[in-house]
């Protein structure tokens, strides 16, 4: 079974985790103050959000960056090999509080992320969603794009499906449109 986890708990962390514990898939969640200050928010959240230090939710199959765009290679550091596991990047290189793109001299945002985790698959996603719509239950008629991107269809396929499963509506509601969360998958080659 693939083993998850979010590394940052501010906005767009505690948005993911809501949606793990809403769906019964379990994950742990990290920041840099440790676990400790972690319990309001797994108390909340229950027994499928499991609090850990940034080293152990660096182990996970397929872990997922809410950190700020800055703060990524020091989020990362503690990473033992990559082997191929997969990291989603949910950043965005922005400037505050202008609120504008960050000058990364021609580079993708991405790049950077993948160089500060050599060997890791990288799929940019869950990164254009404002945090309090992605904390959102989706309804019944609703249906959210959520557009994904990277290099490796594989990766991308396994966050795409992932973002189906968080994102689909409680079992025994009517699923009018198969699903809440439509992905684009903007890969172009391996
Ligand atoms: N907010 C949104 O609506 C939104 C939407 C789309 C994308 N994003 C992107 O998502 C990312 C996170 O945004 P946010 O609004 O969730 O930020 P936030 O509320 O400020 O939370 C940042 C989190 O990152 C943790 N963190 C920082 N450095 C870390 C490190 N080295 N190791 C482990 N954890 C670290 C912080 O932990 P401590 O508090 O313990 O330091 C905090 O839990 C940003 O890149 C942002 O651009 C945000």
């Amino acid at each position: 079974m693939t083993s998850y986890s979010i590394i940052g708990a501010g906005a767009i962390g505690t948005a993911l985790a809501q949606q793990f514990s809403r769906k019964n898939i379990k994950v742990k969640i990290a920041n840099t103050r440790g676990r400790e200050s972690l319990s309001d928010l797994t108390a909340t959240l229950g027994n499928n959000v499991e609090a850990t230090s940034t080293q152990d939710a660096l182990k996970a199959d397929l872990v997922m960056l809410a950190v700020p765009f800055d703060r990524v290679p020091d989020a990362v550091r503690q990473a033992a090999a990559w082997d191929n596991r997969i990291v989603v990047d949910a950043t965005n290189a922005i400037k505050f509080p202008e609120f504008l793109p960050k000058d990364l001299g021609g580079r993708l945002s991405t790049e950077i992320v993948a160089e500060a985790a050599p060997g890791a698959r990288v799929v940019k996603g869950f990164n254009t969603l404002p945090a309090a719509v992605l904390a959102q239950v989706p309804d019944d008629h609703g249906r959210r794009v959520m557009f994904l991107s990277g290099n490796n269809s594989l990766a991308n396929a396994e966050v795409a499906a992932l973002a189906n499963a968080l994102g689909s509506l409680n079992e025994g509601k009517s699923a009018q449109f198969g699903g809440a969360l439509m992905v684009h998958d903007l890969t172009s080659h391996d």
